[in-house]
């Protein structure tokens, strides 16, 4: 799929204050630092669409970006982050949760992982809240030029283990990702295009 436009729409804290519209949206979740904006970027060709920084705790709102003027790109906060207080960090933030159980629109979650460590346990916790409430997600592992090809496979190996062994019954659909190779781009945006192919059959 061709980005032609990229537009910030608003930024949030309250689920009910975002977009009316009722198009598409896909939101991008995991801990501080994972690199959920610079995916954003990457995918959109525009570094300074979503703000990214090395430094943990970048991203604190509910951001929508319009794209090609039909569907939702949301960047989020990251989860895991020690510095947010001791309550926040005993769970997910509630507009995040909050985010998660109201948003209509939402038809697709990625969940992003450093696809350098091994399964961590709020990353498993996380997509048990999205498995236990009946909302999608795809697998995104990122930062993928930091590893050789091997030590990749491997970890890949190591997560999938993992999750079926948490009882998943089937691995879920993921992509290999690297924001500064561009690897995974097509592959994340064809996806992106056939469900909202997908999505426009169904409608008529
Ligand atoms: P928060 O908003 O704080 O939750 O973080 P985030 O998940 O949005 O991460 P962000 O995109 O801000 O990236 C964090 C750091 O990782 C930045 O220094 C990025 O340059 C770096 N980074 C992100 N993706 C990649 C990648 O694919 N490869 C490499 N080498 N660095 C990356
Ligand atoms: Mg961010």
């Amino acid at each position: 799929m061709q980005i032609n436009s990229a537009v910030f729409e608003i930024s949030n804290t309250d689920v009910g204050k975002c977009p009316k519209n009722r198009i598409p949206e896909y939101a991008f979740i995991g801990r501080s630092n994972v690199g959920k904006s610079s995916l954003i970027n990457m995918l959109t060709n525009n570094k300074k669409l979503a703000k990214t920084s090395g430094t943990p705790g970048k991203t604190q709102l509910i951001n929508h970006f319009k794209i090609n003027d039909n569907w939702f790109l949301v960047d989020l906060p990251g989860y895991g982050y020690a510095r947010v207080s001791k309550k926040q960090r005993r769970g997910f933030q509630k507009f995040i949760k909050d985010y998660f159980l109201k948003r209509e629109q939402l038809i697709c979650t990625f969940v992003l992982i450093d696809s350098r460590h091994k399964p961590q346990k709020i990353d498993l916790d996380f997509m048990g809240f999205l498995g236990e409430n009946q909302i999608p997600f795809c697998i995104v592992f990122t930062k993928a030029d930091k590893l050789t090809p091997t030590v990749l496979k491997r970890n890949l190996a190591i997560y999938k283990e993992k999750l079926l062994e948490d009882s998943w019954d089937i691995f879920p659909n993921y992509f290999v990702t690297s924001a500064t190779s561009k690897e995974g781009k097509d592959q994340v945006l064809d996806f992106i295009q056939g469900v909202n192919e997908d999505l426009k059959k169904s409608q008529h």
